[in-house]
């Protein structure tokens, strides 16, 4: 006890510590020695036999700062390593494994901005602690604020401040590695966030995302429709260092080209006939989070050359306005379309593409992975018991049988659709074939007639037009009638006189088919 005290007189010695920090300090540790007396664990993370030691490194580029430094955290029971600046921190790094970064902010070489900016976009930044000099805490708030830094502590250091955050820190730092763990875990057991499928081709795309993920790269999605390229949007989002912050989707199709900008950019009062408010748009409202931008290929070409602008500057401004407002915004695209085509074609702008195409993630159509159907069914069908409040627990093997030999070409969606059928008929136990739309499996050219006719009823198969659909119901109800139309009008919940209209077109509509 004699000896640590000891270290530690030395250390804030050389750490120029004014003597109230030191009663400070002396306080803060009687009191961090009583909280771990009473069973808390947050104290006794450094000195835990049971757990791996805390590794911290020390990045200033004063020796006289740094050294006593170390010492001191070697004292508390951390194991400290130092470097001279930004570029010596990057080498040490590549070593030793840091849970929290403790570093100075003007450094020769590289500067402890430049420092976290690259572990930032490496995916690679453990809770960091900027320490700035007196009187300088714009740039601390700001750096905090800007490349994400733990928390920032002014010189000359108060030691109780420091341990505390680095306490704090450190404990934020395990939290990540076990979630990590935990993920890599659910992984091999086929599970990403809310994504699932053990097939080796769901693997690979599991495994980029996890690598992708923390860092802050672009990330493209491709893949045909229901294939899940939402999912993996947020799965990027919730296990990246973003996943507080907010995860905004814009489908990027059938908009036109104003309404696409004040969308994405926001806009001023008054920026357009319409804009009766101030709004903010997708960017802002992503601000420090995520960003989907729905199918990409699909907005115009001249927006694209302002989106293009806006990741390169990472600057927005509102439709009709002046102010460049900053922006923190990870973006991942996605498209359904061929990704070649729509570079060929034009509709996807080159230099937009390759500012996007950090990485690429291309789902794979559900009849390449048929294997993951088993794991798809159970993780579905346990969400739509949730939602229809239904208790099945399987499919059969009949029925699995024909969703292993059918090639759904609307993939994980369509699977979801005919299973939230199949969940509402069968309300609990196994879903049977007698649970699925009648002509499944059945190829879209060979089905039966678009109605089938049943007493009492229309059963109309997917493909049926909405017109085809009303020209059956009325059909049937004539026949209820007996042609009674007054009372088939009543029944239909319209007017004679729009029956009468109805019959008319449907009369001429099957002269005309007639006749061709
Ligand atoms: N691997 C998966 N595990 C569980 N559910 C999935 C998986 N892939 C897709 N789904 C489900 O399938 C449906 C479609 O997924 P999603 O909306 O992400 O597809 P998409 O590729 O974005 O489709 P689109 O191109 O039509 O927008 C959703 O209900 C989603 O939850
Ligand atoms: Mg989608």
């Amino acid at each position: 006890m004699q000896g640590a005290f000891q270290v530690r007189s030395e250390v804030y010695r050389k750490l120029l510590i004014a003597p109230i920090i030191l009663r400070q300090t002396c306080r803060a540790e009687t009191m961090f020695a009583r909280a771990s007396h009473n069973g808390n664990t947050e104290n006794s993370l450094a000195n835990s036999t049971t757990r791996k030691p805390i590794n911290v490194l020390i990045v200033d580029d004063e020796e006289t700062q740094r050294a006593p430094l170390a010492a001191m955290l070697d004292a508390w029971g951390y194991k400290a390593e130092v470097a001279g600046d930004g570029q010596e921190a990057l080498e040490k790094l590549a070593a030793f494994s840091a849970n929290v970064i403790v570093t100075d902010l003007m450094m020769p070489r590289m500067d402890g901005f430049e420092l976290m900016k690259r572990l930032a976009a490496d995916g690679n930044m453990p809770p960091s602690i900027v320490l700035t000099a007196f009187g300088n805490i714009e740039t601390a708030i700001q750096t905090t604020h800007d490349l994400g830094a733990y928390w920032f502590l002014e010189k000359p250091i108060q030691p109780s401040a420091l341990r505390f955050l680095i306490e704090r820190a450190a404990s934020q730092s395990q939290m990540a590695e076990e979630t990590e763990r935990l993920q890599r875990q659910l992984q091999y057991q086929g599970v990403l966030v809310d994504m699932v499928g053990t097939s080796p081709p769901m693997q690979d795309v599991f495994s980029t995302i996890r690598q992708v993920a923390p860092s802050m790269a672009a990330v493209l999605v491709a893949g045909e429709s229901g294939t899940g390229k939402e999912l993996v949007a947020r799965a990027v989002h919730q296990l990246s260092t973003r996943r507080g912050g907010p995860f905004v989707a814009i489908n990027c199709a059938a908009m036109p080209e104003t309404l696409m900008e004040s969308e994405l950019f926001g806009h001023e009062k008054g920026a357009f006939t319409g804009a009766l408010e101030r709004r903010a748009g997708c960017f802002e409202l992503a601000q420090h989070g995520t960003l989907l931008l729905d199918e990409l290929a699909e907005m115009p070409s001249g927006t694209q050359a302002k989106l293009l602008r806006v990741l390169e500057d990472s600057h927005v401004r509102r439709l009709g306005g002046k102010a460049e407002i900053s922006v923190d915004v990870r973006i991942v695209a996605s498209t359904n379309r061929n990704l070649d085509e729509a570079l060929k074609t034009g509709d996807l702008r080159e230099d937009l593409y390759y500012r996007l195409n950090v990485f690429q993630i291309v789902l794979p159509p559900l009849r390449q992975r048929l294997s993951d159907l088993p794991l798809l069914c159970e993780a579905l069908i346990g969400g739509l018991n949730r939602k229809h409040t239904c208790n099945v627990t399987n499919v059969n093997d009949e029925v699995m049988d024909a969703f292993q030999k059918y090639a759904w070409p609307g993939n994980v969606r369509e699977l979801r659709n005919v299973l939230e059928r199949a969940v509402i008929m069968a309300g609990e136990g196994t879903v049977l074939m007698s649970h699925l739309p009648y002509d499944f499996g059945v190829p879209a050219g060979s089905r039966l007639p678009a109605q089938v006719f049943e007493p009492d009823c229309v059963r109309l198969p997917v493909g049926t037009t909405v017109s085809d659909a009303e020209k059956a119901l009325v059909q049937l109800t004539l026949q209820h009638t007996k042609n009674n139309k007054t009372r088939a009008a009543e029944i239909l919940g319209i007017s004679l006189k729009t029956l009468f209209n109805k019959l008319k077109e449907y009369g001429a509509a099957e002269a005309a088919d007639g006749a061709a």
